[in-house]
């Protein structure tokens, strides 16, 4: 200090120090901090400061007080961590890029964004919310046929792959734990909001959400409805629970987070991942008692695939969906009750006048074919769509689409197509489209356009 004094002195008042000379031969004004004399402290400074940000490490969670600078607030920290290691980035030799973490980058980015991707200050942060299901499931006998879904915690499931860490800066956070056979409105209300907060977190770019498969393409759906966000979010579950032989939940829980880090994934709605495929939750459908490649999107085809992290989209969703969606979060009060009733040869009335006097303001017909039913079926929907229940027809065939006045006199009869929507879907729609009208032609443009 006291060198950078002396200096200062000089050039300021003794005129020992010659000054910058202009074009033209003149002295120019010297600033303050250009003085010689205050190069040496302030580099000193500068590079004791170099010196406290190359030893802060990467925090993995927020609670994470380990790796925490113990110089500087978080505050201050992130942002130059994320300067510096853009600069590296920058300067990066040509033989520095790619190599064996290449496989790690973060999916998407542009190959010559290696030095960036691979460097973990860069990763995007994510919200792990967790609801249980297979994924997290544990083996209770012997032959390893039986388990309890959910046995196992969010941190777990982590835990159990180490090379997540490379993809994102995860938060993580157990909603539920149970199996997906009981998933309902209740829950669907909590996660949607838990979910909403976290993507109305500047600092969160996506949400993973781990879940039974069983009914995973309803609550995916679910939240494709109402969800404000362009941000991605990526439900994720798995076929074999997480003690089985060849568990699928790992590698599957490693593409959910590969989808949800990757810039490209946003403004696609809610996707599933599983099995290598990624899926539009519109799309989606569970297509298999046990096998781990049972999501199909039978209509419309995968949204796209994922081979260890690295991500190839085919095309984007066209259906109206979260951002762009009408639908609220968190409508007040519960949502209006819709049964499905499955239809079959020798089908009565009896089960659709059942849902009615049980206080169904909707009933979805799983028909046959496209959408068709028994006489006595259709006699007792045409009643109950008279009496202002709202009436869907959807198929039980699994694919296709089910149109107006085919071999139904829909517009009779004041009936509503599910087009493309199976039963399970056509239910969450209608009970959503039902909070907001119950006149038919109102109905029929949700079906149109969702
Ligand atoms: C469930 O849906 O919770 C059980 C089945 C599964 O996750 O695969």
């Amino acid at each position: 200090m006291g060198r950078g004094r002396s200096a200062g002195k000089r050039i300021a008042g003794s005129g020992a120090s010659p000054g910058r000379r202009d074009n033209a031969g003149g002295t120019l004004p010297v600033g303050f901090l250009a003085g010689d004399g205050f190069i040496f402290p302030v580099v000193l400074v500068l590079l004791l400061f170099l010196v406290l940000l190359a030893r802060a490490k990467p925090r993995e969670n927020e609670n994470d007080k380990e790796n925490e600078n113990e110089y500087f607030p978080e505050a201050i920290m992130r942002p130059l961590q994320l300067g510096l290691n853009r600069l590296r980035a920058v300067t990066k030799k040509p033989w520095d890029a790619g190599g064996g973490r290449r496989k790690f980058c973060r999916p998407g980015a542009p190959a010559d964004d290696a030095g960036g991707m691979n460097n973990s200050n860069l990763r995007p942060r994510l919200r792990l919310l967790a609801t249980g299901g297979t994924i997290a499931g544990a083996q209770t006998s012997g032959d390893g046929r039986g388990y309890t879904a959910g046995a196992f915690s969010i941190a777990d499931l982590v835990a159990a792959v180490p090379q997540i860490a490379a993809l994102a800066e995860l938060t993580v956070e157990q909603v539920a734990r149970i199996g997906s056979q009981d998933m309902n409105e209740a829950v669907w209300r909590q996660l949607a909001g838990r979910a909403q907060a976290a993507l109305d977190d500047p600092g969160i770019a996506g949400v993973v959400i781990t879940h039974g498969t069983d009914t995973m393409e309803e609550t995916g759906y679910f939240l494709n409805l109402v969800l404000k966000t362009a941000k991605p979010v990526v439900l994720v579950g798995a076929m074999r629970p997480a003690t089985a032989i060849s568990a699928d939940g790992p590698m599957n829980l490693y593409n959910a987070v590969a989808v949800a880090a990757a810039p490209e994934s946003a403004g696609r709605g809610v996707l599933v991942v599983a099995n290598d495929e990624i899926h539009f939750a519109r799309e989606v459908a569970k297509t298999n008692t046990t096998q781990v490649g049972t999501f199909k999107s039978p209509n419309r085809g995968l949204a796209g695939l994922i081979h260890s992290g690295r991500l190839h989209y085919f095309g984007p969703t066209v259906r109206r969906h979260t951002a762009a969606s009408e639908f609220a979060p968190l409508a007040a009060g519960g949502l209006p009750r819709v049964d499905i009733v499955y239809a079959h040869a020798g089908m009565g009335r009896e089960l659709i006048d059942a849902a009615v006097s049980a206080g169904a303001r909707g009933v979805v017909i799983a028909g046959v074919g496209d959408g068709n039913m028994p006489a006595a079926a259709l006699a007792a929907c045409t009643a109950a769509a008279r009496a202002g229940v709202a009436v869907v027809r959807s198929s039980r065939t699994g694919g296709g689409l089910v149109e107006r006045n085919i071999e139904v006199d829909d517009d009779a009869a004041g009936f509503v197509s599910a087009e493309e929507l199976n039963p399970q879907k056509a239910r969450v729609l209608l009970m959503l489209g039902l909070a907001r009208t119950r006149e038919a032609g109102a109905l029929q443009e949700l079906f149109r356009v969702y």
